[in-house]
């Protein structure tokens, strides 16, 4: 036994991550816009106690809906639509630094958080895409460096109209007449190069006080983010090693933010086809790598690669790709993707193959034991808090996991048996008010 417990966060995406989910008859297609396949799902994930339930989102659907679209709820809408029929697993929302202002923003959480009793959970991102660009306005993506300072004056705008509203400031005295002590109702007063906001906000403080704040990009600016802000982090690592590396990596830019190891988790994907032995298994995810559409596929990859890649020969290498100063895009999947092609010598047919899972995460063909060794590994060899589960069609692979996997990491003292708390912030093993948030620069 022992004290440390994994944190499990079960990442969603229409019926499965894999692009092709939806092909196969594992899948009901249909039920990509069906909100109860997702009720269903939350529920599957609080039967297993899991932390949380996350949805990624982009702002565009851009050419490749002709193959797939699998961001087509608008997250936190979903997510409360999720919260209604649960009562513990903590709700994490994608939601965009880029194109949202903070003010609306920081409400629309308030309210999740209020709707669920405090499991709301918020998905930072810069919006790296062309096509989101093209959505509001912008010729091309507005650089990276610039998205970044964008993200970090946006999330401060929002953490200081979240405190806006001290904890004891709903007064409810119906005697008194009195609903708000308006002495705890503070204007924010922010002036900064991107935003202006008087505040206070429209909502009064909810049951965690504000979301858990969680990041998912790996590049250096993405880490000192991180590293400044977040709470949870998403990440794509392949390899054991490269895990250990990046959570050294993170966690030691901590404490120039005044921050420990334990205010922040690390939770690397992992895409698990399950099956009672492991070449079923493997079989299995060659089912769904037979289903890949070439032409979806070189889509994805010329959007990660910065690269046109729609008349490149399937059974080529990669061409020659620019250096990584010049994406402007995402900056640390380009680098992941060009590493596993180049370490493994990979043509682009075989490429697309092992990017189809999960976009780049990593893919896991085995037996449920197999798995909770894996997740045993990582977690006991300093590369992971826990782990962002990817199921590869739904709802099936997150019954399997949460009926086959999690019951094997509780024998083993490493998952708990119930929820021990009621907020998202609870579950991550995090105080329920949050410190402030100080920066050294
Ligand atoms: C698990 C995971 C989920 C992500 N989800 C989203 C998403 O929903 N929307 C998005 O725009 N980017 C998403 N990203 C990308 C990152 O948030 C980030 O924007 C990207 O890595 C670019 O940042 P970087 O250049 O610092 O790496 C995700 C990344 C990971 C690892």
């Amino acid at each position: 036994m022992t004290d440390r417990q994994l944190h499990l966060n079960a990442f969603l995406m229409g019926v499965g991550h894999h692009e092709a989910a939806w092909r196969h008859p594992r899948t009901e297609a249909r039920r990509v816009l069906d909100v109860k396949h997702f009720q269903e799902l939350a529920r599957t994930a609080e039967r297993g106690k899991l932390d949380s339930v996350f949805f990624a989102d982009n702002l565009a659907t851009g050419p490749r809906v002709r193959n797939n679209a699998p961001a087509i709820f608008e997250p936190i809408t979903l997510l409360t639509a999720m919260a209604a029929v649960t009562t513990h697993v903590g709700l994490i929302a994608t939601a965009s630094t880029g194109y949202n202002e903070p003010f609306n923003l920081a409400r629309k959480f308030t309210s999740l958080d209020h709707i669920s009793g405090g499991r709301a959970g918020w998905n930072i991102v810069t919006s790296g895409g062309v096509d989101e660009a093209a959505n509001f306005g912008y010729d091309e993506v507005p650089d990276h460096a610039g998205r970044y300072d964008r993200a970090a004056e946006f999330v401060d705008v929002a953490l200081a109209l979240w405190n806006s509203w001290e904890e004891n400031a709903l007064v409810l005295d119906a005697e008194s007449g009195v609903f708000a002590d308006s002495d705890k109702v503070r204007p924010i007063d922010h002036k900064g190069p991107r935003f202006a906001v008087r505040g206070p906000l429209n909502s009064p403080r909810s049951v965690q006080g504000r979301p858990l704040l969680v990041q998912a990009g790996s590049s250096e600016s993405g880490k000192d983010f991180a590293a400044k802000y977040a709470e949870a982090v998403f990440t794509a690592q392949r390899t054991l090693a490269e895990g250990q590396q990046f959570y050294r990596d993170l966690t030691s830019r901590l404490a120039r933010f005044g921050r420990r190891p334990e205010h922040l988790k690390v939770l690397p994907g992992i895409v698990p086809y399950l099956a009672s032995t492991e070449a079923e298994a493997i079989a299995l995810e060659a089912e769904f790598t037979d289903l890949i559409s070439p032409e979806y596929s070189l889509r994805q990859l010329s959007w990660m690669l910065g690269t046109d890649l729609s008349t490149h020969s399937l059974d080529s290498p990669l061409p020659e790709l620019p250096p990584i100063d010049k994406i402007r895009g995402n900056k640390s999947r380009y680098q992941l993707v060009k590493n596993l092609a180049e370490s493994g010598d990979l043509t682009v047919r075989q490429l697309i193959g092992l990017l189809g899972g999960g976009r780049g995460h990593r893919t896991f063909a085995g037996t449920p034991e197999q798995l909770a060794d894996d997740i045993e590994l990582w977690f006991d060899g300093g590369a992971a808090d826990g782990f962002n589960i990817m199921p590869p069609y739904l709802p099936g692979s997150l019954d399997l996991f949460v009926d086959e996997v999690v019951p094997i990491l509780q024998q083993r003292g490493l998952f708990r048996t119930e929820y021990t708390e009621t907020t998202l912030r609870g579950h991550y093993g995090l105080d329920s008010v949050p410190a402030p948030i100080t920066a050294s620069n």
